[in-house]
């Protein structure tokens, strides 16, 4: 039962504005199946969500039946949901289906911040997932939905589309959103979600990456591409070659001609890590040597066991335990230990850094976050931050949560990690003792000169001091008043 997206059919705004005026947000809607992050929803979970979470059939249950859980709902509670226009708008443009005395729903309708975006299914019923296939809006999605920066830009472009989600979103800062994606169904569902927030600024284009662009330059560019290492291609829009890398290496290497001057690129993606080679080496060589900011986000790390069984498949015990071995040996073959998932930032750059930050998955907006980080860089490289430092105070950045790891019956120092507290993306510092010593006296400010004074009397040079003052502008933990 697989969705036509015709843009031109029926005009489902209508009943979109319906689902948002019952609150089908996504915050509401996690809170309403008790869920934290609207990522930890678990197809398998649905007959505990809809007993636990949705006896109550209002508008808002109802919803979240039929468009996140895939369920079917009877005439009599469809009435409730829509009125007769918006329930005749979704049965003419496909979108609802009646099976005898009930209706489903053909693709299921996500929400993104206050934002609702259309697409295939998540659960796809029976054997292969069709090769035109649009996917769902997944975690690697949200997560980049969540890290991009909103800052207004004169043009947007997203490649890898799929539902069109980061185009829908760039659309409400973005002079034109364009969105490319080389499956014509994807393509055609981003226009059908266009249609259906109407947004007159997006334009939806089939092709190869860049190819149908041609050398235009965009303030932004978001890339969500496919990028799981596979021993075959059996997902389109998840499968990137056995390397993981066919599709987002050449994202990386076409930046350089299209990324605008002081515009930013963002991918969300996974790439496979091998002993002694850091990421960034290989980042660099996509580049070509373009002279370019490269920041690293370390979301997750999967041993290459793990993510070998994450994604076997098999009908059958053997059937499944041959599955890993495949996946394992193709992951072996590629000489991977492991694969992280990571999203990247580029910017153009006169004096290009690689920046590397441990981070929690983003549970909310956190483009004010990334955008706060690429500051503290900037800060720690300015040659003039010593002198403004040594004339003046230094504040904490936020509110910091300290973690202090002792190891008992050894000889070593503790170990204390921070990070800035109620972040939506809390990225993990390892301190040094000094650092952490300075830390805690600088709640609520400290006069540097005064900081140097009490650690001259400890026997602490200042060179050290200032050092450690740095090393905390530059983790963003702290900067000058
Ligand atoms: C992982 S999905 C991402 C979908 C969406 N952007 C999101 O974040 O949910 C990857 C998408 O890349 C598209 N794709 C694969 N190869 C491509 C190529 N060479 N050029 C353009 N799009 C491509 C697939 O069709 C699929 O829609």
């Amino acid at each position: 039962m697989t969705f036509t997206f015709d843009p031109e059919s029926a005009d489902c705004s209508g009943a979109l504005a319906r689902l948002g005026a019952i609150g089908f947000t996504e915050a509401a809607v996690a809170e309403r199946l008790g869920l934290e992050d609207l990522n930890d929803l678990q197809w398998k979970a649905a007959p505990i969500y809809r007993q636990a979470r949705l006896a109550e059939r209002d508008p808002l249950a109802s919803a979240i039946d039929l468009f996140v859980l895939q369920g079917a709902l009877e005439a009599r509670e469809l009435g409730r949901l829509f009125d007769p226009e918006a329930q005749g708008a979704l049965v003419r443009a496909g979108l609802l289906a009646r099976a005898g005395a009930q209706v489903r729903a053909r693709a299921s309708v996500y929400p993104v911040g206050s934002r609702l975006v259309v697409s295939d299914h998540a659960w796809v019923d029976g054997g292969a997932v069709p090769r035109d296939q649009v996917m769902y809006v997944g975690t690697d999605s949200r997560w980049l939905a969540r890290a991009t920066v909103r800052r207004p830009v004169a043009a947007s472009l997203d490649l890898c589309c799929g539902s069109g989600i980061h185009a829908l979103l760039a659309a409400s800062h973005a002079g034109t959103a364009t969105a490319v994606d080389i499956n014509a169904r994807a393509v055609a569902c981003t226009a059908f979600n266009a249609r259906a927030l109407r947004l007159a600024n997006l334009e939806a284009l089939q092709g190869d990456l860049y190819a149908p662009v041609g050398d235009r330059r965009f303030g932004l560019i978001t890339a969500n591409p496919p990028f799981v290492p596979a021993p075959a291609q059996e997902v389109d829009y998840r499968d990137g070659g056995p390397s993981g890398e066919d599709v987002q290496r050449r994202i990386v290497e076409g930046l350089p001609r299209h990324l605008a001057p002081g515009g930013l690129a963002q991918i969300v993606t996974e790439l496979g890590e091998r002993e002694g080679e850091p990421l960034e080496d290989r980042l660099r060589l996509w580049l070509g040597g373009a002279p370019m900011d490269v920041h690293i986000l370390r979301l997750r790390v999967h041993p290459a066991q793990v993510y070998a069984i994450g994604h076997a498949v098999g009908d059958d015990n053997a059937a499944f335990l041959a599955s890993v071995g495949r996946w394992h040996a193709n992951l072996q073959a590629q000489g991977y230990d492991r694969v992280v998932s990571v999203l990247l930032a580029f910017q153009w750059s006169d004096d290009p850094w690689t920046r590397v930050d441990e981070a929690v998955a983003p549970s909310r907006d956190a483009g004010a976050e990334v955008e706060a980080l690429f500051s503290a860089e900037r800060l720690a490289r300015d040659p003039s931050l010593r002198d403004r430092l040594q004339r003046g105070r230094v504040v904490l950045a936020g509110p910091v949560a300290l973690l202090e790891a002792r190891a008992l019956g050894m000889r070593v120092p503790p170990t204390t990690q921070a990070r800035l507290a109620a972040q939506a993306m809390p990225v993990e510092h390892i301190l040094a003792p000094l650092e952490r010593d300075l830390l805690e006296r600088l709640d609520p400010g400290a006069s540097v000169a005064d900081l140097l004074a009490a650690a001259a009397s400890a026997g602490i040079p200042a060179q050290a001091v200032m050092d450690a003052l740095v090393a905390l502008v530059h983790k963003g933990l702290a900067r000058p008043a």
